[in-house]
């Protein structure tokens, strides 16, 4: 497929909170619905956007992920969401930009090597190193102008000031990871996941069978372990939401 330089880059969000923080800044989105979802196209930072809620789960991810990239033509694809950490150091607040996804509960063994997606030869989908970059270089931005994005209260509470930016393997799959039991599997299955949500290896392999650059960037909400539920709630509604719109635009500017 070609892809016209001046078709549209999509935004997939994986909550509707930080769809809303973005649709608020596009004034002339209008929906379109198809297979259920709501693709909204408009413009964000004068760039022509189509802006989709993923819903969650590898399945639903990559059933959006089709729609949007078989209906919509778009050039590029730009997934955000929050994630649970996984590596060391890897903290609630802190940003991670993938090099690569894989999904963590793909396990078709003996007849396929564990983690590979049979069929395909591979174990972890790449992403686009451009598109990282610019992601990488926004949640820079965004991270060193704290005072801008998040109320001074919401920036004590979670500690934000230490945020940091990290840049490695995202793992994916359909399961909330909430005991600190199955979080020490995963690190031991995997040693350099950074970590662990339930979408983005999928689209990520959407991406590659269409030949579709794709990124991604994940704000960790929790640490994936016994009090990963609580940590989430908290954090979606008060940072992430205006975080990671304050990065999609941040990147926009930048492409
Ligand atoms: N998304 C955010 N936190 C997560 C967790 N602990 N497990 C899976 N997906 C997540």
């Amino acid at each position: 497929m070609s892809v016209r330089s001046d078709a549209p880059l999509a935004i997939v969000g994986a909550m509707q909170e930080e769809l809303a923080a973005l649709l608020a800044a596009m004034p002339d989105a209008r929906p379109e619905t198809l297979a259920g979802r709501q693709f909204w196209r408009g413009h964000l930072e004068g760039r022509p956007v189509v802006v989709v809620l993923s819903r969650i789960g590898k399945v639903a991810a990559a059933t959006t992920a089709t729609v949007l990239l078989a209906h919509h033509g778009v050039r590029a694809v730009l997934f955000t969401g929050v994630a649970g950490g996984l590596a060391e150091g890897v903290a609630v607040g802190d940003v991670v930009v993938a090099r690569d996804l894989l999904q963590h509960d793909m396990d078709a063994s003996p007849l396929f090597p564990r983690h590979e997606v049979p069929l395909t030869g591979m174990t972890r989908f790449p992403a686009d190193a451009a598109l990282a970059n610019a992601l990488a270089a926004a949640a820079q931005d965004v991270l060193a102008e704290l005072p801008a994005h998040l109320p001074a209260d919401v920036q004590a509470e979670f500690a934000m000031t230490k945020a940091r930016l990290h840049r490695g393997l995202i793992v994916s799959g359909d399961r909330f990871v909430a005991t600190a039991a199955e979080s020490a599997r995963l690190r031991a299955d995997l040693p350099d996941a950074l970590a662990v949500e339930m979408e983005g290896a999928a689209v990520a392999q959407v991406c590659h069978d269409w030949g579709v650059p794709f990124a991604a960037v994940r704000t960790i909400s929790d640490r994936a372990d016994d009090a990963a539920h609580a940590d989430f709630g908290r954090f979606v509604g008060r940072v992430a939401s205006p975080f990671s719109a304050a990065i999609v635009r941040r990147t926009l500017t930048r492409l």
